[in-house]
């Protein structure tokens, strides 16, 4: 005779899934922790970078002040909600990051989603002094990406023969003519790895 609280088999049998998901999860869990504490080298490389000067420094305080945070990361702080601004200075000049605050649609060249006019979210940016938009952009501007990072516009140094195959299987030969490959072109001073 069965009691009333015995689990039928099709509870045991999600109830074992699920007792095996939450083992495994564990067990990998730790793996991961002994080889992290135990590699020589961080699992994960910071890529980004930064040395402020002087107004750099108070335009990070000012990015703050300013709420950029509530959209935008920094630092390494802040919300993944807008762009990924860490090492934005390596893609883009301090003017034009200071035009692109005071006239977002304009430098965009496309319709823009928080930054704008009324009553974009982040409309008050455009509206803010000057000097501290200056300083702000002066900050960005030295928020540097290493090459090869996800927020550096230059691919990681040398040639891979993985993206040369692929690219001769994908990428029609129209293409070839009409886009340049970005491993061929010239960089400007801002993009130049920082060595
Ligand atoms: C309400 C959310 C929000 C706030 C607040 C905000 N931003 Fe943005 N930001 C965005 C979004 C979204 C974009 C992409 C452009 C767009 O659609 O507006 C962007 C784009 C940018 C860009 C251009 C990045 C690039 O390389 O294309 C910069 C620079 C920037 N924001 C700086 C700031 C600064 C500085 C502040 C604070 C003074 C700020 N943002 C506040 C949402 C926000």
């Amino acid at each position: 005779m069965s009691g009333k609280n015995a689990l039928k088999i099709g509870e045991k049998i999600l109830f074992g899934i699920f007792g095996v998901f939450i083992v495994l999860a564990t067990l990998s869990y730790i793996a991961l922790e002994i080889v992290r504490t135990r590699s020589p080298e961080p699992l994960f490389q910071v890529k980004t970078h930064y040395d402020f000067s002087p107004v750099g420094e108070q335009g990070s305080v000012m990015f703050r002040e300013a709420n950029c945070t509530s959209c935008h990361r920094a630092l390494r702080n802040g919300t993944n909600m807008g762009l990924d601004l860490d090492g934005i200075g390596t893609k883009r000049t301090p003017e034009w990051i200071y035009q692109f605050l005071k006239e977002p649609e304009a430098t965009y060249t496309a319709r823009t989603l928080d930054h704008g006019a009324r009553p974009k979210e982040a409309s008050y940016v455009a509206e803010l002094p000057d000097t501290t938009l200056v300083a702000i952009a002066t900050f960005l501007s030295e928020l540097r990406a290493d090459q090869g990072s996800a927020s550096s516009p230059m691919p990681p140094e040398g040639r891979s023969s993985f993206i040369d195959n692929m690219l001769k299987a994908w990428a029609p030969e129209s293409w070839r003519e009409k886009y340049g490959d970005v491993r061929d072109r010239e960089y400007t001073a801002t993009e130049a790895p920082s060595k």
